[in-house]
Order: structure tokens, then C-alpha cells, then sequence
């Protein structure tokens, strides 16, 4: 008897039309097809420290996990974890945040989310940087709301013009994303424009989700978190966590911290999704706090000085220019005057220089002409990645 397979068609919901991505992970993907096949690339898509997790974190998880951390725990995360958190919070943005106003996830991104599916429905409208992490405009879409981009101009040192903002907001506006220190630009919004953006919400119902998570990126002066303003605690979410700040990216830990209402609901979509954050990944999370902080000084340093070396650089080759970021581990190089679009020139350095680098557009519109390179790697690396960009662009352009 020969049993017959019947070929079904995959029917997917209608919503995930409007799923959108991070291109970083398909770049790597193809770079590293292309090794695959012998060829030679330098990994400057990636946007995650090139640094190992201090040995007192991996320390305190394995302890953990030799201590039976291997069950699941609160939803929200552990109560000694949102305490520390609650006390970091409070220390570095100088208001009183209370534990319960945390939500431990795994990584940064739940937050973005959670914070989306929590609070926006169709017909409202989300004003969110462009260039900016492609996962805003992504999981705007997907919840059935409207994307209002803000451009990011280079002019501008890429800090948003907070009155060119006030012109989009409208009655639908539900919620307004800020992200200092800035991906993919590097820039910073000073604290007299956070101030402006507060200003400008005034007294209205408008949320704020304040993306932090390379704060303790910046290279001059202290962060400032619109949280610190009078009056916008109530209506601010804000995102962290350890990926960026403590090499931590494939342990998956972050946090939001916001009104103990919102974060009683953005619990209740956790226990649907995730149950909890790994109980052992929470301790070493713990340690990272309470060790020493002396190697989230030294990545800063690094990644300044390597961003300094590398716009050095840049600025000496056919097409491109570039200004110093001021903050996180991205160089946001200007390609306009190579005559080329971005996605074709990052493919061209990606194939015939091999450099992975990503398109300006793979984070939103306003990225044309641009190309975003991560100086996540070592110097000798990036040496090399400028020395392979200018012979590519000596013979090509
Ligand atoms: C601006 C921004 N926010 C959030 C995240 C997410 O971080 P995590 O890896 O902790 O989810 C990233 C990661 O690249 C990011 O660049």
C-alpha cells in the first residue's frame, strides 16, 4: 500500500506580512557563506562587544548553576535582581525607582516588544528615530499601529530636531521612542534636548520609550534619561540591560523599568511568552552590578579609540566621510559622494572587499547614503577592513 503526502500551502497570519527584521543577522549569515567558501571577510556587521563577559559574572553562573539556579522564577525576575536594579536606576538617573517598577527579560529587546503589545493599538501612531534600530518600525507595524518617523540628520550630529518632532505629533500619538547613545548613528541627545521632548509632551498622555541600553557607551559627559525630568516618570519606559554594558549579548538579560501598573501588565505578557528569565543568567546579572566596574571603563575607552582610528581612517578614502560618534560602538560613514546606493555598496565591499558592513537603509529610509560599520573588532582587524575598503575604492570609483 503506498500511503500519499498531500502538499499543503503554509497560510501564515496576515500580521506577519507586517514583521520586519534585522538585516545584521542576515549580513552575517551570507558573510559567513561566503567563508564558507574560502573566501576572507572582516565582521564589521555585528553589533555586539568583541570582549569577553567579566570573569566575575561567568563566575557567579556557574555557581549559581552548581547551586540548583535551574528552575523557573517569578515572571518579572528575581526580587533580589529587580531590587539591584530598582537601586541602579535610581542611583545613575537620580530619581526613586521602585522594584516593582521592574521587568527582568531576556535581553533588551522584549522590552521593545512588550512595551508595544502593551500599550499600542491600531490607528495610533509611534514617533520613532530613522535611522534607528530597525526593531522600533518592525514591532510598530506589527502591532497595527502607525510608524511617524523623525529624521536623524547628519548636520545635526544625528540628534533628532525636537521641533521638527513637535510638528508630528498628533492626537493618535501614543508613544515617542528616543535612543541615546544612538544605533546605527553614534549620536547623543544632549540633556537640554531631552528636556526639549519633555517640554513638548507637556502635560499630555503621550509614553516615552527611552532606549538606554548603550548608556554606559557615551565617550563625553554623563547619559541623561528623559526619566530624570519632573513629571515624565510616569510616563516613561525605560530600556537596559547587560548585552551592551557588560559583553553579555548571548547570555539574554535586560530589563524595563516603568509604572508598577504598565509593569504588572508587561509581566503578564512575560508569563505568556517567556515564563522568566533564566534564573542563573539573574544571579550572574547580580554580580555584574555589585563586581568591579572597571571593564565597562575599559571597553568605552576602546571603543572611543577605535572609532577615533577608524573615522580617521574612513576620512582618508575616495567617497567616504565620517564624524566621530559620540557614544556606543558604531562608525555611520556617508557614502554619497561614491555615487553608489548603500545597499549596493555594502554588497560590493561585502563580495568583491570582503567587509561586512550594513547598509544605512537596513535601519530605515534616512539611512540612504550612509553605511553602518561596527568597530566591535580588534584594531588589527579594522586596519585591515581600511585597507581593503580604500583598494576596493581605488579601483571602482
Ligand atoms: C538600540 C538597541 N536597543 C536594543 C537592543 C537589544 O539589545 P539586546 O541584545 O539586549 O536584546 C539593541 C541591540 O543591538 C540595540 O542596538
Amino acid at each position: 500500500m503506498t500511503t500519499e503526502t498531500v502538499a499543503h500551502e503554509l497560510i501564515l497570519a496576515r500580521r506577519m506580512a507586517r514583521l520586519g527584521t534585522e538585516t545584521a543577522f542576515e549580513v552575517l549569515s551570507r558573510a559567513k557563506a561566503l567563508e564558507r567558501q574560502g573566501k576572507s571577510i572582516v565582521h564589521l556587521e555585528i553589533g555586539e562587544p568583541d570582549f569577553d563577559t567579566p570573569k566575575n559574572v561567568v563566575e557567579a553562573a556557574v555557581d549559581a548553576l552548581r547551586g540548583g539556579w535551574t528552575h523557573y522564577g517569578p515572571s518579572a525576575g528575581l526580587p533580589e535582581l529587580r531590587e539591584a536594579i530598582a537601586g541602579y536606576v535610581s542611583r545613575t538617573r537620580g530619581v526613586a525607582v521602585r522594584p516593582e517598577e521592574v521587568v527582568v527579560v531576556p535581553g533588551g529587546k522584549p522590552i521593545i516588544f512588550y512595551a508595544m503589545l502593551a500599550l499600542v493599538d491600531e490607528g495610533d501612531e509611534v514617533i520613532y528615530p530613522n535611522p534607528g534600530f530597525p526593531i522600533y518600525e518592525s514591532m510598530i507595524r506589527f502591532a497595527g499601529s502607525t510608524p511617524v518617523p523623525i529624521p536623524l540628520r547628519e548636520e545635526r550630529e544625528f540628534a533628532m530636531d525636537v521641533d521638527e518632532m513637535a510638528g508630528l505629533i498628533t492626537a493618535s500619538t501614543k508613544l515617542i521612542i528616543l535612543n541615546s547613545p544612538q544605533n546605527p548613528t553614534g549620536g547623543v541627545l544632549a540633556r537640554t534636548d531631552i528636556e526639549h521632548v519633555a517640554a513638548v509632551i507637556g502635560d499630555r498622555n503621550i509614553m516615552v520609550l527611552s532606549d538606554e541600553i548603550y548608556s554606559r557607551l557615551q565617550f563625553e559627559g554623563e547619559p541623561f534619561s528623559i526619566l530624570s525630568v519632573p513629571g515624565m516618570q510616569e510616563r516613561t519606559i525605560v530600556l537596559d540591560g547587560f548585552s551592551k554594558t557588560y559583553a553579555m549579548t548571548g547570555w539574554r538579560i535586560g530589563y524595563g523599568v516603568m509604572r508598577a501598573d504598565l509593569a504588572a501588565q508587561v509581566t503578564r505578557l512575560a508569563t505568556n511568552c517567556n515564563s522568566c528569565t533564566a534564573s542563573f543568567t539573574q544571579r550572574a546579572a547580580l554580580a555584574a552590578f555589585s563586581g568591579d566596574q572597571s571593564p565597562v571603563d575599559t571597553m568605552r575607552a576602546e571603543f572611543e579609540q577605535r572609532s577615533r582610528a577608524f573615522c580617521e581612517g574612513l576620512n582618508r578614502i575616495k567617497g567616504f566621510s565620517v564624524h566621530m560618534p559620540k557614544g556606543a560602538f558604531y562608525v555611520f560613514a556617508n557614502v554619497t559622494r561614491t555615487g553608489w546606493t548603500s545597499k549596493k555598496l555594502a554588497d560590493a565591499l561585502l563580495e568583491e572587499a570582503g567587509v561586512a558592513a550594513l547598509s544605512g537603509t537596513a535601519f530605515g529610509s534616512y539611512g540612504e547614503g550612509y553605511l553602518r560599520f561596527s568597530v566591535a573588532n580588534s584594531m588589527a582587524n579594522l586596519t585591515e577592513a581600511l585597507g581593503r575598503i580604500d583598494a576596493w575604492a581605488e579601483a571602482n570609483l
